[in-house]
């Protein structure tokens, strides 16, 4: 071999690393806040899942860290401020544990339990043409974050690490949190 097969097989190298590096942190979407979802989901005709789910508990998630109940819950395994454990935080709150540069500039603590908890993180996929390219079945959701949630979803809370576990029946509980869109007329 000539030093300039060399050369180009150090290109080609050089080339297939960086775009695997690239497609690595492609992987590492950010957390854009429920917020920015309301603006495209929150009309009765498109579904108004941002208002269900304003009404569910899961936007409570957080606050409820607050309750007396959560208090007690929480003194008895030595934790202060239940608001401020990750003991709790964990199943409380949206993107716990990930680096702070992964949370947007709408993302809210508040917002206990959001969108993004059950969905994946949005920034790769809340632009409205991804959206609608998603929808259509033309793109895959899953290479650009949005998770297709599933009981398996659902477990990572709601399972025995929990203080207050209560059964799980995955069909039943889905009822209670659904926000289908409404089929088109045509
Ligand atoms: C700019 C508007 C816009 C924003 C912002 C937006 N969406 Fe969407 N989303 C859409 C549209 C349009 C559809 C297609 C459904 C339709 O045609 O009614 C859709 C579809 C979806 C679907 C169904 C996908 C499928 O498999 O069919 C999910 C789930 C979803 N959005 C979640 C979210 C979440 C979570 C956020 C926030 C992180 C978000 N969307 C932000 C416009 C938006
Ligand atoms: C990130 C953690 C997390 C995930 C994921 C999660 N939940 Fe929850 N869920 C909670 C927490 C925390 C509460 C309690 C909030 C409160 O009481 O304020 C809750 C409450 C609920 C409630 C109300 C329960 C009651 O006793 O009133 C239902 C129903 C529910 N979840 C269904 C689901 C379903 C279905 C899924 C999956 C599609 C799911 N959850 C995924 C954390 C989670
Ligand atoms: C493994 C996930 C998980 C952990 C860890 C967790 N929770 Fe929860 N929490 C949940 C889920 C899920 C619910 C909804 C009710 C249920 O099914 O248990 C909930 C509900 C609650 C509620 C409302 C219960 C009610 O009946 O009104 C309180 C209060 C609470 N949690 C406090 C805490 C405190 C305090 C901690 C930390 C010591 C904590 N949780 C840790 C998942 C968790
Ligand atoms: C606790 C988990 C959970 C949370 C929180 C949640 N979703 Fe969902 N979402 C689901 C599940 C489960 C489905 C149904 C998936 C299926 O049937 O395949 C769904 C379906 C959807 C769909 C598609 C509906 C359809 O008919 O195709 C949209 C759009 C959507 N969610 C938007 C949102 C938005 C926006 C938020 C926040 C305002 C949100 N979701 C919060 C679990 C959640």
């Amino acid at each position: 071999m000539n030093s300039r097969s060399f050369f180009w097989i150090g290109i080609v190298a050089f080339l297939l690393t960086t775009s695997g590096l690239l497609q690595a942190q492609d992987k590492k979407y950010k957390y854009v806040g429920s917020k920015s979802c309301a603006t495209c989901h929150k009309k009765e005709k498109t579904g108004a899942a941002y208002v269900k789910w304003q009404e569910s508990k899961h936007a409570e998630a957080y606050t409820v860290l607050a309750s007396d109940k959560a208090r007690e819950i929480a003194a008895k395994k030595g934790i202060d401020d239940p608001q401020k454990s990750d003991e709790c935080l964990q199943c409380h709150v949206t993107g716990h544990g990930v680096d702070a540069s992964l949370l947007g500039k709408k993302y809210k603590i508040e917002d206990g339990v959001g969108c993004e908890s059950c969905h994946g993180a949005g920034s790769g996929y809340k632009k409205k043409k991804t959206m609608k390219a998603i929808s259509a079945g033309k793109l895959d959701g899953a290479t650009v974050g949005l998770i297709k949630p599933d009981e398996e979803t659902c477990r990572k809370c709601h399972n025995e690490k929990s203080p207050t576990y209560k059964e799980f029946d995955y069909e039943k509980r889905k009822e209670e949190i659904a926000h289908p869109t409404p089929k088109k007329e045509s």
